[in-house]
């Protein structure tokens, strides 16, 4: 369930892991960050002591990178602190990379966050004689523990929560102390951190996929709290010092959900995974014998629903094409006024907000800082905001009033693909609800859409069987430089989507067009070369995009057209032609975009580009 506000500031990304126990420590944290790599990938460090000493590896790129550079070296250990990163202060660089030590190389840490006063702190430890060799906010961080460790002659929990207290910022850290090879301490303040708990040993990871496969049993650290965490046992503090006791939760997330499973990428696993998913989100939500919808998430909103004039809803990235595509449903069923807003411009221009508006944030992570701070101005304006969201428990759903989770299960490609689909479905079932709550729907009506709703699984299942088909496409058109996705209506966020898609995984310059704007600028591009992929199913607009089509084709421009099965209007004029199941013009949203998502992908594929992990992105973009 969406729980009550905690305060969150934005961060920077970063995976961190640690191990204590009595486990190879070595090939869990660099599984680990594999499993974390969503958060970055910019460099990657593992520091780890074992009987002999202590060795610290660090490698730009990625954590095989580190993996192969330390192949034949001692990475033996049974306590470890590990980090993947996503560079904002200072290049990726060997230099850059985390753990960081302290002045005298005894203390490491590794960091996820930002520490906003650094630059002072830095000039105080350098007038105390403090070398530094990194540009990071992270190394100051650890000399400023070691030196009030050595002023205060206290020990290293004190000493860390005496400097905690002194920063300004963002962060989840782990601490090893190269001296004390019994115990990690870790803290954390805006960026997540959780605590696995084992028998004998502990695990410490920016979320829980790292721990899964030794122990189902996680401590949520909360803001402001720092855990001693020893083989034997813990402690947990809060900054203030007063002693906490943790609560046990047991993680419902399953280990194959992690796993590619037999496929050649995680984006296409999870692109094969979308009529399960879809059906999960559903599951529990529609009563069709009764023609109802149920969203328990938001019931205690039922009648804010039903009464609200205006629904804002906050995005980024493809969650803001789920909006804009939310729009339209919310719009026509529950005839209500909807604003789809850039997260991040909304945030900066003073928005006028009032205690009657609805603002609904959509997000895959729950930890997207420009929503997150979008969140907290429509908040302290005093709208009631509710979240869709996919991670259980991320920072999202804490601080809004309430929302519906997808249920999407672990999104691991960088490129959203099952969490689009969901967070559609997710809007399609709140546009009827509102509708349901409004009688803005006849029952009928009502009925006879859910029914359909439940055969959307069916039909996407049909359509990635021309997975082949569009493969074929893919090779026809791999080497543009360029192209165009035009829709028009609800055909529209898909054809936005469909350029993203391509654009993020094969670098091709793409563009989304409500189609009837072509003629206002993009039409000048359109030549022999310009791909142009229509979205021409048969709906509201279909004979308007043939006409688009005819002015493409009349400039020699290459069409894929993704159409209605059976059409034959189309398919005498597009190049190429996949089908997609005839269906109500509500779920082509939910229907179109698969094959968009499979042409990117093949794209991608033959382009030999890094489909999973895209160059210069991020899973969860915690950095404004
Ligand atoms: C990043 C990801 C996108 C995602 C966007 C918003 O850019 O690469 O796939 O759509 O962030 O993320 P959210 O987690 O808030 O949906």
């Amino acid at each position: 369930m969406f729980i009550d506000y905690l305060s969150l500031k934005s961060k920077i990304m970063c995976g961190i892991v640690g191990y204590i126990g009595f486990r190879d420590a070595w090939p869990i944290v660099i599984k680990g960050l594999k499993r974390l790599e969503y958060r970055g990938y910019d460099s990657a460090g593992i520091a780890i002591i074992n009987h002999e000493g202590f060795n610290v590896y660090k490698k730009v790129g990625k954590v095989s990178y580190l993996e192969a550079h330390a192949e034949n070296q001692d990475t033996s250990g049974y306590i470890a602190i590990g980090h993947t990163r996503w560079a904002t202060h200072g290049i990726p660089s060997d230099l850059n990379s985390h753990p960081h030590a302290s002045n005298d190389n005894r203390l490491h840490i590794i960091h996820n966050g930002i520490i906003e006063n650094y630059s002072t702190l830095k000039e105080e430890l350098i007038n105390r004689g403090h070398k530094f060799k990194s540009e990071t906010d992270t190394e100051v961080l650890i000399h400023l523990v070691e030196e009030i460790q050595n002023i205060e002659q206290t020990d290293l929990l004190e000493a860390v929560r005496l400097a905690l207290n002194t920063v300004i910022g963002a962060y989840a850290i782990v601490i090893l102390d190269r001296e004390n090879p019994g115990q990690l301490i870790a803290a954390r303040k805006g960026s997540p951190l959780v605590i696995g708990v084992g028998e004998g040993e502990y695990f410490i990871a920016s979320d829980a996929t790292p721990i899964i496969e030794y122990t189902k049993n996680v401590i949520y650290l909360k803001d402001n709290e720092i855990a001693l965490v020893k083989r034997d046992g813990l402690l947990v503090k809060r900054l203030d010092n007063v002693i906490q006791t943790p609560l046990i939760q047991e993680l419902e997330m399953k280990l194959e959900s992690l796993e590619k499973g037999g496929f050649e990428h995680f984006m296409l696993k999870e692109i094969f995974e979308q009529p399960r998913s879809i059906k999960d989100c559903m599951r529990g939500r529609i009563i069709p014998e009764i023609g109802k919808v149920e969203l328990g998430g938001v019931k205690e909103y039922a009648d804010k629903l039903k009464n609200v004039e205006r629904i804002i809803i906050i995005a980024c990235g493809t969650s803001w094409h789920a909006g804009l595509a939310g729009e339209y449903l919310i719009e026509e069923y529950g005839r209500v006024s909807v604003e789809v807003e850039y997260a991040s411009e909304f945030r900066y221009r003073n928005p006028i907000i009032s205690e009657n508006d609805i603002v609904i944030a959509i997000s895959q992570s729950g930890e997207t800082a420009d929503t997150m701070a979008a969140i907290e101005i429509a908040k302290e304006r005093g709208a009631t905001i509710l979240g869709i969201c996919n991670v259980v428990g991320a920072s999202i759903p804490r601080i809004t009033h309430a929302g519906v989770y997808t249920h999407a299960g672990p999104e691991i490609g960088v490129a959203s693909t099952k969490a689009f689909t969901a967070q559609v479905t997710v809007l399609t079932l709140l546009a009827l609800y509102i509708a349901q709550q409004k009688g803005t729907i006849t029952s009928s009506k009502l009925t006879r859409l859910l029914t359909e709703l439940e055969t959307i699984p069916e039909k996407v299942q049909t359509l990635l069987a021309d997975n082949d088909l569009i493969k074929s496409i893919a090779s026809k058109i791999k080497n543009a430089s360029n192209c165009l996705f035009l829709g028009r209506g609800s055909g529209f966020p898909v054809a936005l989507e469909g350029a993203l898609k391509l654009k993020e995984i094969s670098y091709i310059h793409a563009e989304g067009y409500p189609a009837a704007e072509m003629k206002h600028g993009p039409i000048a591009l359109i030549d022999e070369a310009m791909p142009v992929v229509f979205i021409a199913t048969k709906n509201s607009s279909y004979d308007k995009v043939i006409s688009n089509i005819q002015e493409v084709k009349a400039r020699k421009g290459i069409v894929i057209a993704i159409v209605t099965q059976g059409d034959t209007k189309v398919r005498e004029m597009a190049d190429y032609c996949i089908e997609i199941p005839d269906a109500d013009e509500a779920f082509l949203p939910l229907l179109a975009t698969i094959p968009l998502q499979l042409l990117a992908y093949h794209i991608a594929v033959m382009r030999g580009c890094n489909v999973d992990q895209p160059r210069n992105l991020a899973k969860s973009v915690t950095v404004e």
